[in-house]
Parts: C-alpha cells; structure tokens; sequence
C-alpha cells in the first residue's frame, strides 16, 4: 500500500493526515501555536513556530507508522491564505508573519484604489482591496517600518516558506497567490502593471507553478529530523479554501461547498476566468489546473451560534442546546437574526455593522433565538449564493461540510434556504484531505483530480427542498435583506458606545 501526506497549515494549527491509496485516513496529528496579538486590529505568526511544529507532528505521524516509510510517496500542503512573509536574500525571515485576519491595512487598501483604480484592480485581480489582503500588508511594511522592507527581498505565502524549509526550494502557486492583490487572476502571471505602480520589482514574487506540481524532495535535515526518506516527493500544494474545495469534491461546474467553522464560506466551481461580480464576492484560481471558483465569506457564521451558547447557556454541549430548534416552525414564530457581530464582508464589507434581533416576542423562548440564528447564519450565506445566481451560475446541489452538517436540523435548513440539495459527507477532513489528493496526483496515482476524488470522497445523505419551507424562507429571506439596509446607521452612531 502507497500512501500520502496532506499538510494542512491553518491559522491556530497544523493538522497533518497520512492518507493510503483507498482514501483513508489512516492516522492524523495536530499542533497549535499562538496568535502574537500586540494590539487590536493586529494577528501575527512567527514562521519558525509552522516549521517546528510541522516537523514535529511529522515526527509524530512517522513514529506510530508501522508500514514501509519509503510507501510515503509524496506530501502536499494546505495554507492560511494571504498571510505576508517576508524573506532577505539568505532567505531569511524579515520580521513576523502578518496574517489574513490582521486589520491594520485599511489605509493601505485606500491607497491600491488611489493608484491602481477600482475597476482595474477589479479587472486584473478579479478581487477588491480587502484589508486581509497580502498587498495591504507589503505596502504596510513599507510605510511603517521601512528598515525591514528594504531588507526584503522577496515574499511568501505561509505554506509556501514552510515548504521552502522542506526542499530548500522557493515557489508559488496559483491558487494562494490569487488572494495577493499582485496577480493577473485570468492570465495566471504576476500583473507587471501593479508591481510597478508600487515600484515592486518582478524578483520580489516567487516563480508560480501549479498545485500539484512536483517542487522537490525533502532536504537530509528534515529527513533525519522527521524520518521521511529523502526521496519524498513534495507537491507545491493551495489555498485552505481551494483544498478545502478538493477535499469536498468540488471539482465541476455546478458544484458548490457550504463550510461552516468559525467563518462560513460558500465556494462555487467555475470553469471560466472572464466573469464580473463586481467584487462583490471572492473570484480565486482553484488548485485543478484552469479552474477557478467564486466564493462569499460570513465572517461571524459558526461564531455566532458559539457566541449566543456560550453568552446564555455556556454549560450545555451543542446537541443539547440545539435540542429544541426542530420543535419551532421555519421562520421563528417571527424572530430574525443578522450575524453581523464581528462585522461582515460579503455581500456588505463593513466593519462597523452589528448584528440584531428582530421581532422579539413575549411568546418567544429561549429555542426560536436558537433557531433563529441558525436561519440568520444560512441567510446571510444565502447572500452569496444569490450573487452566484444572478450572475447567471446554476446553484441546485451543495455540499455541507463544518459545523453546519453537524445537526439535521441545519442541513434541512440550508436545503430549503438554499433551495439545493444539500448533501453531506460520510467522512470530511477538508483542506488536509485537499491537499493529500495534491500529493495523490501530482504521485500520478491518478489521472485527474476528478478520478480520485470518485475514491476518496463518497455523500452519505442528501437533504432535498421542502416546498412549503422554501416559500416561507424566500419571504422571510427579502424580510432579512433590508436589515443590513436599515441598521447600519443605527449601528454607525452606537460605535462610539463599544468599547
Ligand atoms: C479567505 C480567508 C480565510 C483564510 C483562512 O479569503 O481570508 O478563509 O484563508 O485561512
């Protein structure tokens, strides 16, 4: 039996699976390392912290190993998007990783749209200045501590220095560098006309290559220190969301993926590379070759379910706190919720707005706030399954991975306000399992991505519409539309209030 390794370097963990040929995930280890919080707005990483810790749940993963260590064919990585490393001519690390949820940029975001334009920004990189990310962050560094940025020779994405410290052999690939604000999304190259509007020059960005690209073998210091073999094929590997993607199958048109974690996100698999929406959600190269997808991000989903357990019931597990949601009609006997309580980004990138109740009862218990978050959080990805849609994309079958296809009730839901079949995974691993098929393929174990992920990834049930639900939760969805419209000035002049 052949076997891979996917590396998934997220931002509070490592998680390492070692994957053989059918699929399965024969063992898995996790490390975590700390966010370095010097101020609010601030989120940054030491990158010898990912290297250690890597190596050290390599070690780990290799010691219980009992089969042959040179069957490890290849390993392949997953990463944090946008975070910004920067490296001097020895390569070394400049100063720490400033990572995708680092907010300090937004002057700098200001400034991409003063020299580059909206709409050419929008026509070369398919995406808005955002302050998570990579360019605000280079642009950050030049202003406020230029002693470092002159010392920088080149940049990186996270899981793109950690595999350099695996092979001693520098890239990028497409799917990570989408989300630098430095790449031609359509014509897959660096965008010359950016890097020279910031006076950037073409050596100070990796050479690109594709995911499953073959970028080397393990250098003799991590193979003594992990017990790979130096033989160890290394595959370039791509951003959490679009191995997040594979690892879901989402892998042809049509296809759409609901993960619900901390964040939520709903990605669409797009074949084509010429679409406008206006910015209004994510537009990234996937990690096949070609391909690309769209994506919208509810920043608080699953953290707001946490957030409202935890404030009023913070002793009771999940399961329990749910139990009553399914007792309670679509629509919450009248209650809404907008998740908006860290801000939102899409369809509205707004970080002032705030999250409501709407419609508080004197016959509401403590279970229509329940549910009525859940249809809060499925609404607002809702928003950007609508913007799919009016783009003329055909949405009927979603995937649910995450939190969100954890209880039935929840994956009912999202089937009737998605109005999609919705259908649920017998076992996910997301982006690790995303980047093990990397590895897979680019091991030429398959042809095609598509071919193994006919193996590696089955559906265990699908949940379809109901059509009564449906009617109800179109009415209730134009209902929470104009709450976002209707707040935000209210919660513009409560600002100065929180502290
Ligand atoms: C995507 C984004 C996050 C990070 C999390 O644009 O900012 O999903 O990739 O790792």
């Amino acid at each position: 039996m052949k076997y891979v390794i996917g590396v998934d370097l997220g931002t509070s963990a490592v998680k390492l699976l070692l994957v053989n040929q059918n699929g399965d995930v024969c063992n898995e280890v996790s490390k975590s390392y700390p966010l370095i919080i010097e101020k609010s707005g601030y989120s940054e990483q030491d990158p010898e912290e990912w290297v250690e810790k890597t190596t050290a749940g390599l070690a780990e993963l290799l010691d219980v190993f009992d089969g042959d260590v040179n069957d490890i064919e290849g390993i392949s990585f997953s990463g944090q998007m946008h975070g910004l490393v920067l490296v001097d001519q020895e390569s070394q690390v400049v100063r720490n990783a400033i990572l995708w949820n680092d907010t300090r940029t937004t002057a700098q975001c200001q400034e991409i749209y003063d020299v580059v334009g909206k709409q050419r920004l929008l026509e070369i990189t398919k995406n808005p200045a955002l302050e998570g990310f990579t360019l605000p962050k280079i642009l950050w560094v030049k202003k406020h501590e230029p002693e470092f940025f002159e010392r920088a020779s080149m940049f990186m994405l996270p899981k793109d220095y950690l595999r350099y410290r695996i092979t001693g052999n520098i890239h990028m690939e497409y799917s990570d560098a989408a989300g630098t604000l430095l790449l031609n999304v359509a014509k897959r190259e660096w965008s010359k006309e950016i890097l020279d509007l910031f006076d950037l020059s073409d050596s100070f960005c990796p050479p690109l290559v594709e995911s499953h690209a073959f970028v080397g073998t393990v250098t003799k210091e991590i193979s003594e220190k992990t017990g790979l073999t130096e033989a160890t094929k290394v595959f370039a590997g791509g951003a959490d969301n679009a191995c997040g993607a594979i690892g879901s199958g989402i892998l042809t048109e049509g296809k759409t993926l609901c993960s619900i974690g901390t964040s939520g996100v709903v990605l669409s698999y797009e074949e084509k590379n010429d679409l406008d929406f206006e910015g209004k959600v994510h537009y990234f190269n996937h990690s096949e070759e070609n391909a690309y997808y769209t994506m919208g991000v509810t920043l608080a989903a699953g953290y707001s379910l946490s957030w409202f357990k935890d404030t009023f019931a913070k002793q009771e597990e999940f399961d329990q706190f749910l139990a009553g949601v399914d007792e309670v009609d679509p629509g919450s006997n009248g209650l809404l919720f907008t998740p908006y309580i860290v801000g939102e980004r899409t369809p509205h990138a707004d970080s002032t707005i705030r999250g409501s109740f709407i419609g508080i009862d004197a016959s509401h218990e403590r279970k229509h706030f329940a549910r009525s978050v859940l249809e809060g959080i499925t609404f607002s990805l809702n928003e950007s399954i609508e913007v799919f849609r009016s783009s003329g994309k055909t949405i009927d079958s979603i995937i649910s991975i995450g939190g969100g296809a954890k209880n039935e009730t929840w994956l009912q839901m999202q089937a009737d306000i998605f109005n999609a079949k919705v259908e649920k995974l017998t076992s996910e691993q997301g982006p690790g399992m995303g980047a093990a098929m990397l590895a897979a393929y680019g091991s030429g174990w398959y042809p095609s991505l598509k071919e193994c992920a006919k193996v590696f990834i089955q559906t265990s049930k699908t949940y379809h519409p109901i059509k009564e639900n449906v009617e109800t939760y179109e009415k209730l969805f134009k209902i929470y539309q104009q709450v976002y419209t209707q707040t935000k000035e209210l919660n513009e002049q409560l600002k100065e209030f929180r502290k």
